[in-house]
């Protein structure tokens, strides 16, 4: 049997991305391997979002090519794909820049891996078109074993590309114009999760809540629509979306927020910074008080909502007043948990041609401070926990003998001492302790959770929850 090493850097799309290219190498005998020297395929699926990513992917090709030599030693042949964001933008320059490199597979093709495969073996190929036809539509059918193996959460792309154009960013040129799939074609996939076992979807895309999906009505439907008819499928105990755009924050969707049960409180909305006037040159289109009225709204439709964000110091032209803003912003709304990055200029971005790019020392250091803000409010977001119950999602064994690992609605990682229970129960746990990582708690309750064709396991969940111990 071949082996396919699938190596993915960078968002949620490109894990969904690297799922359903193995996908579509099974039918031609590919197994998935985590170990490269046994792989005759290795596949990278790359980021561009910033420098060190692109960096990143060429230092992996010398350690690839290193083990594609040895492999030739022992008589074996291995091909060698770079996917993804990186093969969008560079295309070609790849081939020039690593010998290595067989076959250069933008997202938008990667559908038609096989083909490109069989022609990789006469020649080097580049496919990097943008095609007309549905990618979605080309891709085999979810097969219910895959989805099995792949555990009880998972992600399904509804929307991919962005029309926004924030003068930093080089999403809307490798991913392209924004286009959501069909209501029916995104609830038939989530029917297909639900009935292999997958107990939690995020819905992702690039500007998720700009969804504009056709509706089996023949009308447009938003997120929060779409969102609600996924809350209907039998077996979907969590619902969560990402990543989001301020704008596109509506009313409907604040009141999904309120309404959905499974809809997870827990809202990733990035802001990327609190300066009025670099939010304009970033070309955002909304203020730092704007962000702060959406927040308020959420959280009075949710008052439990934890809160994410991304954020970039050190945009071009940024100064130390503006760059308070962000302090000031972060230090009024509260985080749960953040992402935060030095700006990084990208080729062919608006941004990147500024004059006023601020020196890296000053980017290190505002964003060790930025960082530093961040984590105090993430501790004490996890420590406001303890002595709380909350459901968790049981997604996997933990290190150590009668532990699990799994979520609570707030994405924390959670240890649960508890032999009983299974992959795939949501429990209720009380949390007895916080680690830098992790919350600790336990639960009395055993095989609280129902086979994954039954909705609503946590409302059978016994309710006593004394802490057992816990390490
Ligand atoms: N430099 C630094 N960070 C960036 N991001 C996007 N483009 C850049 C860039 N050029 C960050 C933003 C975005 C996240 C996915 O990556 O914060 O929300
Ligand atoms: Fe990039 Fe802005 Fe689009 Fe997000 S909204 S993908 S940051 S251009």
């Amino acid at each position: 049997m071949k082996k396919v090493y699938v190596k993915s850097y960078g968002c949620q799309m490109n894990v969904y991305d690297a799922e359903r290219m193995s996908d579509v190498l099974a039918p031609e005998g590919y197994a998935q391997t985590d170990r490269p020297e046994e792989a005759d395929l290795v596949i990278l699926n790359t980021c561009h979002i910033r420098e060190k990513a692109a960096e990143k992917v060429y230092s992996e090709l010398g350690r690839v090519r290193q083990t594609k030599q040895e492999r030739a030693q022992a008589g074996r042949e291995t091909k060698v794909v770079v996917a993804g964001c990186v093969a969008q933008a560079e295309g070609a320059e790849i081939l020039k820049r690593a010998q290595v490199v067989d076959a250069v597979v933008g997202p938008q093709s990667y559908q038609r891996l096989r083909e490109i495969l069989r022609a990789a073996e006469r020649r080097r190929v580049v496919d990097t078109e943008f095609p007309v036809a549905d990618k979605f539509d080309e891709l085999p059918a979810l097969d219910a074993r895959r989805v099995r193996g792949r555990g009880v959460t998972a992600f399904l792309t509804v929307q991919e590309g962005c029309d926004k154009f924030c003068s930093f960013c080089v999403v809307p040129y490798t991913r392209g114009a924004e286009v959501s799939r069909p209501v029916a074609k995104v609830l038939a996939e989530a029917r297909t999760l639900a009935e292999a076992g997958v107990r939690e979807i995020t819905v992702i895309g690039q500007n998720v809540n700009a969804y504009h999906g056709e509706g089996p009505d023949g009308r447009t439907w938003g997120l929060a629509r779409l969102l609600r008819a996924l809350a209907e499928i039998a077996g979907v105990a969590r619902l969560r979306y990402t990543t989001s755009h301020p704008r596109d924050m509506d009313e409907e969707l604040i009141a999904a927020h309120r309404d959905l049960p499974s809809l997870m409180p827990y809202l990733h909305l990035p802001v990327q910074a609190g300066s009025d006037r670099i939010l304009a040159a970033m070309n955002r289109k909304h203020t730092g008080d704007a962000y702060r009225r959406i927040i308020e709204r959420v959280r009075a439709a949710r008052p439990d909502i934890a809160l994410s964000s991304d954020f970039i110091v050190g945009f071009p032209g940024e100064s130390d007043a503006d760059f308070e803003e962000t302090m000031r912003l972060v230090a009024d709304v509260g985080f749960a948990s953040a992402f935060s990055f030095k700006y990084s200029p990208r080729p062919g971005t608006p941004a990147a041609d500024e004059t006023a790019q601020v020196p890296e020392p000053v980017k290190a250091e505002r964003l060790a401070r930025l960082q530093a803000l961040l984590e105090e409010q993430r501790q004490a977001f996890n420590r406001d926990t303890v002595g709380r119950t909350v459901e968790v999602l049981i997604e996997k064994s933990g290190r150590h003998p009668g532990q699990l690992a799994g979520k609570s609605p707030y994405l924390q990682a959670v240890v649960v001492e508890n032999a009983g229970l299974s992959v795939g129960d949501v429990v209720p746990v009380t949390i007895v302790r916080a680690g830098s990582n992790s919350l600790f708690g336990g639960t009395n309750a055993s095989r609280a959770g129902a086979p994954p064709t039954q909705p609503d396991v946590s409302a059978n969940a016994s309710a006593g929850e004394a802490a057992l111990a816990v390490q």
